[in-house]
């Protein structure tokens, strides 16, 4: 009996010994060959029942013994092992930290950013402050107040999306104008850039767009100042050749009311396909504001008289950079992006 203790020792010793490769779910089901209820000790102290009686103390504490050792030594066969796998997995997730970075790129500016950018900063330059209203608004800043009430026809050349019978997405930054000639006074010059909103989707049309609004009220001006600031526009976003022309026009918050041209950038005014041939481009809308506008925001048209004009920056991207089709501007395909630094 004594023997096959030695043997079982030696036997373990040799089965861990050779087990370098071995899992820690290897190492228990070896543990539980000879630790396990039915393993080989438990077997051994059962074996003690045809044991001459004077013998089985001194037998049973050597199989105790072997127990405790046999215990020990899977215990420190284990701590081997779960050393073994950490060091594993640190060496398999360590990170090089002097590797180079991956570049993934820079963004560029959209160029609706650009334009509405390089169009703020020409009017700042002039004087204008800027104004910003609200995306939601009343039919009354957007419509009524801009002499457009209800049941009027021009209520059509915007397909508007209505919220309540109230309430609106804004059709026009136009809304600002009624918003800006109620909280200030005249001497008034404010640029106003925004979103607004029509229910209108093609290639040249998007249901949301952005706008440029511009608005000067003071004594004596006249549709020559107009003029002169469109100028300067045309020829600081365009070229220094870049030539406006006003055509007649109607929108119910100007009077006199204007559509306004660029002499066409890219052949100078002889005519091609960007302009269609007429070496002009239409890019705005504007006029003297309304005498019944002023009135709406308590401001004496005998005293005070003003122009206002409103463009879209889609537009004008699509006309600056040659992009023929808005859809373009919306997809924000890196192809296209990537093509506009600022
Ligand atoms: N609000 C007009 C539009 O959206 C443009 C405009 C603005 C016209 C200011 C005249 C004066 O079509």
């Amino acid at each position: 009996m004594t023997e096959n203790l030695e043997i079982l020792k030696e036997e373990i010793a040799a089965r861990l010994q050779a087990g370098a490769d071995m899992t820690r779910k290897d190492l228990f089901d070896v543990k539980m060959e000879y630790l396990g209820k039915t393993g080989k000790i438990s077997a051994l102290s059962k074996g003690m029942r045809d044991v001459p009686a004077e013998e089985r103390p001194a037998l049973g504490k050597r199989i105790n013994e072997v127990r405790v050792w046999a215990e020990e030594t899977f215990a420190a066969k284990e701590e081997e092992l779960k050393k073994k796998e950490l060091a594993a997995k640190y060496s398999a997730e360590r990170v090089d930290v002097t590797m180079p970075a991956d570049f993934s790129g820079t963004g560029t500016q959209h160029p609706i950013s650009i334009v509405k950018k390089e169009i703020i900063e020409c009017f700042a330059g002039m004087g204008f402050e800027i104004y910003e209203g609200p995306e939601i608004e009343k039919d009354y800043y957007n419509f009524q107040a801009l002499n457009i009430p209800a049941d009027h026809p021009a209520r059509d050349m915007q397909d508007t999306f209505f919220i309540t019978e109230e309430l609106l997405l804004r059709s026009q930054t136009s809304s600002g104008q009624i918003r800006v000639m109620e909280n200030k006074k005249p001497p008034i010059k404010v640029l106003s850039p925004g979103r607004v909103y029509r229910s209108d989707s093609d290639a040249t049309h998007s249901p949301m767009f952005h706008q440029m609004e511009g608005l000067v009220v003071d004594k004596g001006i006249t549709l020559c100042d107009l003029k002169g600031i469109l100028d300067v526009f045309a020829k600081k976003m365009f070229t220094s050749e870049t030539k406006t022309r006003l055509r007649p026009s109607y929108f119910p918050f100007t009077e006199p009311s204007v559509e306004v041209d660029l002499s066409c950038h890219n052949c100078g005014g002889k005519g091609c396909r960007i302009c269609k041939g007429t070496g002009w481009i239409e890019i705005l809308g504007a006029g003297m504001v309304n005498r019944r506008v002023l009135e709406n925001c308590g401001v004496d048209p005998d005293v005070y008289t003003g122009f206002a004009f409103g463009m879209g920056l889609e537009r004008i991207a699509m006309i600056k950079f040659g992009i023929n089709d808005m859809r373009y501007l919306f997809e924000n395909d890196v192809r296209l992006l990537k093509q506009f630094r600022d």
